[in-house]
């Protein structure tokens, strides 16, 4: 008889979840047992992403849903029978320089990375707390822990991310929820695409220079979204019980030196 899996029986939510970070932690978490629904604004892919993990033999349906939007996820909160988990991933990215930011576009950026991720958790809350061993995950950046360049909407929208799970830890203590967060450094995904399309950051020269040869990633390379996964799957599992409000960075020591 084919022994149990760790999240046999539990049901996962991932916004973001048709590529990159979100689409490895669909996969890792139907691969220990959970029945997973990927929402993404990209339905297309989303639905590719869960077709290509069903293939595999695992649980994970896709819908397209934007996060921003609502009545979308009240409808998709009407629509799960249960949630364990939660990973609240999606994300954009922005990089506009200081003296071409505008209003808009800071706003947007506060939308989506920052504002959503408390939208969709407190529509799925009566949810987790039914469930008992309700888990959030916030997916924030080691740049909502350090300011860079051109970064400010970005880097606002992650701190502010890192902090609220910090005030939603403690808010859902009492409902058995535990909330934590994950900080990536960098890692191999569509968001680290150079806007030229000249291909990824960390393939560039001032990547190997600063963060590989001179070491300021200690590990001396970029993640695989797998790795930020499975980091990801500790902190939705029994394996975490007396963890809450807790922010890991996952960055390859980025965050260790200077
Ligand atoms: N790639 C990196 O180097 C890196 C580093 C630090 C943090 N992160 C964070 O990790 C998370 C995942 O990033 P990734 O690298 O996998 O990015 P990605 O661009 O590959 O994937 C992000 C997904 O989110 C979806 N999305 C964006 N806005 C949405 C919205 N409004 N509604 C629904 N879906 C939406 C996109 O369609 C996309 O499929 C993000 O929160 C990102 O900020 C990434």
């Amino acid at each position: 008889m084919a022994r149990p899996l760790p999240l046999d029986g539990r049901t996962a939510l991932i916004t973001g979840g048709a590529r990159g970070i979100g689409a490895a932690t669909a996969a890792d978490l139907a691969r220990r047992g959970a029945a997973v629904t990927i929402v993404d604004r990209d339905g297309e892919v989303a639905q590719h992403t869960a077709a290509a993990l069903v293939a595999q033999g695992l649980a994970v349906t896709a819908r397209a849903c934007d996060i921003t939007d609502a009545a979308r996820i009240a409808a998709l909160a009407a629509a799960l029978p249960t949630l364990d988990i939660l990973v609240n991933n999606a994300a954009i990215l922005d990089a506009t320089p200081i003296g071409r930011l505008d209003r808009a576009t800071f706003e947007t950026v506060q939308q989506v990375n920052q504002n959503a991720a408390l939208w969709v958790t407190l529509a799925m809350l009566g949810h987790l707390r039914a469930s008992g061993r309700g888990r959030v995950v916030n997916i924030a950046s080691i740049m909502g822990l350090r300011g860079s360049a051109d970064s400010v909407a970005y880097s606002t929208a992650k701190g502010g991310l890192v902090n609220m799970t910090r005030a939603l830890a403690v808010d859902l203590a009492p409902d058995g929820i535990l909330v934590n967060c994950v900080c990536p450094g960098f890692v191999d995904t569509r968001m680290a695409l150079l806007p030229d399309g000249s291909g990824h950051e960390h393939q560039t020269e001032w990547f190997r220079d600063i963060y590989i040869r001179y070491g300021r990633v200690p590990l001396r390379r970029a993640a695989l979204p797998d790795e930020i996964a499975r980091a990801i799957a500790f902190f939705c599992g029994d394996d975490c019980v007396y963890v809450t409000g807790q922010v890991l960075s996952v960055d390859g020591g980025l965050s260790a030196t200077f």
